[in-house]
């Protein structure tokens, strides 16, 4: 898929999301919906979802889409995790190759984590998407997905 579809369809996705959310300031409705709508938009996307931050160093599974995924992870831990501490996106083109990768479908081979801020700008969660292509996400996945986040800045 060339830059400019990736990003028709982002573009798309994002105004539907600020369709369907608006007025709405719960935070599971919003990672469901957001979940739900962005993973049917991209046949890349296998699994789509939030871990979101219930201890100050641990995350724990969220809302999403696809397969079973683990429930927690600890802050340094795989790539949300390392998203996590570093509070920022982690692009991995072949988690085989990313040292401590968390496994929980071995169809994956690519993923993407973007960090998820309220407006206080603490970090409430990650947003987790896997591929089973290797090399699946870009600069242009990074750009959207973080724009797309940026609505939790209502919390
Ligand atoms: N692979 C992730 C764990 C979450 S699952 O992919 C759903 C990681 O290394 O953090």
């Amino acid at each position: 898929m060339s830059a400019a579809q990736k990003t028709a369809i982002y573009q798309s996705v994002e105004q539907e999301i600020y369709s369907v959310l608006e007025g709405v300031t719960d935070e599971v409705a919003m990672m469901a919906t957001i979940s739900c709508l962005l993973h049917h938009a991209f046949d890349t996307y296998f699994w789509t979802g939030f871990y979101r931050r219930h201890k100050p160093d641990e995350l724990i599974i969220g809302p999403y889409q696809g397969t079973l995924g683990c429930l927690f992870i600890p802050f340094g831990k795989g790539v949300c995790g390392t998203a996590a501490v570093r509070e920022e996106t982690v692009i991995v083109p072949d988690v085989h190759q990313f040292p401590g990768h968390i496994a929980c479908d071995s169809r994956s081979n690519s993923e993407i984590v973007v960090p998820v801020f309220n407006k206080n700008n603490t970090l409430i969660a990650v947003f987790d998407v896997d591929s089973t292509e290797y090399n699946a996400f870009d600069e242009t996945d990074k750009i959207h997905l973080e724009r797309i986040m940026r609505i939790f800045e209502r919390l």
